[in-house]
């Protein structure tokens, strides 16, 4: 947790070049310390995301008594895996920090074991919709309170069992998705959910790599319980959704041509990639291969003149963490860009349609939020200040809006950047960004 308030300070300039690896994706490193602990024999984990939310996912196994090495600096992680029955009550309750992709599939992970846990988290992750995982849990039979309006702190009951059940999910979330098919391998019989379209896929692949079956029938998705995983070497690529910051970067600045190296293009996440080629981006997909179940391009971004465009409404679960800095390249784009279908962007880490919104308008951008999107017009981007409300990506997104600003934009509250992308600031500097940053 940090007590420091932190702000960046970032000054208009033109220029974005270089080559650069962003840090590991954060939903594999999530799923590689679930997966690897509650598998037999070792996992090891190079490339592992060394941030908050992912170190948050690795204390949380530690407390449960897994025995983990690492990280080194260089991302490698060893996981002793303890098997399916393995876990051991925690002494104290699980703080999860900001962290909804670990309270959320620890939740289906945790409702089928022997033992009672609680998971808390920050105030953002207290605020965030929590009965999208306990209602489908509690039809599976799992005890668990909540906050008399559904957040967090969740009190799992364990010693209890769970009937596999199928589930038609009304929103289109991994989480939900990867919380259910975690509980169902604890499950009597099958569990099987169904997804509205199409969302990262990594839980489905990482259970087939560690030799768990999983049926995969259109857009429904089944495991039985009773089998076993065996430890895996996982090699984690890096995470499109911090690419997607410096791809936004490379296509509005002036002078740019980034290559962003061994990025995760799974073509669950690529929705950025989509969008911005929408949109007219100088983008390129090269040297495409699989690594370790997932594939991997490098991604090479030059100068482009991007246009508004009508998002197609069934890339946005595909895109679903890039918004914030999407809506900095509608600002840049020649012609109007409207965004629907995307109310999920309001119960992310911060209300991503509002706060967007309001720092866009601070710095002189006409950006109308409405109910599930945003209508942006292309305008001048001014400096001044604008708040991030403490989201990661939201602070990230206004750092790269400086590329096409006429005056410094200064943003509060940006220490929850280390939840993702703690290199943040001296990966931009290294690669032309004229960013400071001020601890309090
Ligand atoms: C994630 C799924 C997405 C995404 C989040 C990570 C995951 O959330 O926004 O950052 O690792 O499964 P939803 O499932 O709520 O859309």
């Amino acid at each position: 947790m940090n007590n420091n308030k932190v702000s960046f300070r970032v000054f208009p300039s033109a220029t974005l070049r270089g080559v650069a690896r962003v840090p590991g994706d954060k939903s594999i490193s999530h799923r590689s310390i679930m997966l690897g602990s509650i598998a037999e024999g070792v996992t090891h984990v190079t490339g592992f995301l060394q941030a908050e939310d992912c170190l948050a996912t690795m204390n949380a196994f530690r407390a449960m008594g897994v025995t983990i090495e690492g990280p080194t600096h260089n991302g490698e992680v060893t996981v002793h895996g303890v098997g399916m029955h393995g876990l051991q009550a925690p002494k104290e309750p699980l703080y999860l920090g900001n962290s909804g992709t670990s309270m959320r599939l620890l939740s289906g992970l945790l409702a089928g074991q022997s033992f009672d846990v609680e998971l808390t988290g920050d105030a953002s992750l207290t605020r965030r919709p929590m009965k999208r995982v306990t209602e489908p849990l509690r039809q599976m039979g799992a005890v668990i309170k909540t906050s008399p309006t559904g957040t967090a702190p969740l009190k799992i009951r364990g010693g209890g069992t769970l009937e596999g059940i199928h589930y038609d999910m009304p929103v289109a979330s991994a989480q939900v998705k990867s919380c259910l098919l975690l509980a169902g391998l604890y499950a009597d019989r099958e569990t099987s959910v169904t997804e509205p379209a199409p969302t990262r896929d990594h839980t489905e692949r990482m259970l087939e790599g560690f030799g768990y079956p999983v049926r995969r029938e259109g857009n429904r998705i089944t495991v039985r319980s009773g089998g076993r995983l065996q430890g895996a070497d996982i090699d984690v690529p890096s995470d499109i959704s911090s690419a997607a910051f410096f791809m936004v970067g490379a296509a509005i600045a002036k002078d740019a041509d980034v290559t962003l190296q061994h990025v995760g293009v799974n073509p669950t996440r690529t929705g950025v990639i989509e969008i911005l080629k929408l949109m007219g981006a100088n983008i390129e997909v090269l040297n495409e291969r699989v690594v370790g179940g997932e594939p991997v391009a490098d991604i090479r971004i030059r100068s482009s003149q991007l246009k508004g465009i009508q998002i197609p409404e069934e890339l946005v679960p595909l895109a679903i963490d890039e918004f914030p800095v999407l809506f900095i390249a509608a600002t840049c784009a020649t012609g109007e860009t409207r965004l629907s279908g995307a109310e999920e962007l309001r119960v992310k880490e911060s209300d991503r349609i509002q706060v967007m919104a309001d720092g866009l308008q601070s710095l002189g951008v006409h950006a109308i939020a409405t109910p599930d999107g945003m209508v942006i017009q292309p305008n001048a981007i001014k400096g001044g200040t604008v708040d991030s409300h403490g989201d990661h990506r939201i602070a990230m997104a206004f750092s790269i809006a400086a590329l096409r600003a006429s005056g410094p934009i200064y943003i509060q509250d940006c220490e929850n950047v280390n939840t993702s992308f703690p290199s943040f600031v001296s990966l931009a500097q290294g690669l032309g960004l004229k960013i400071t940053v001020r601890t309090e």
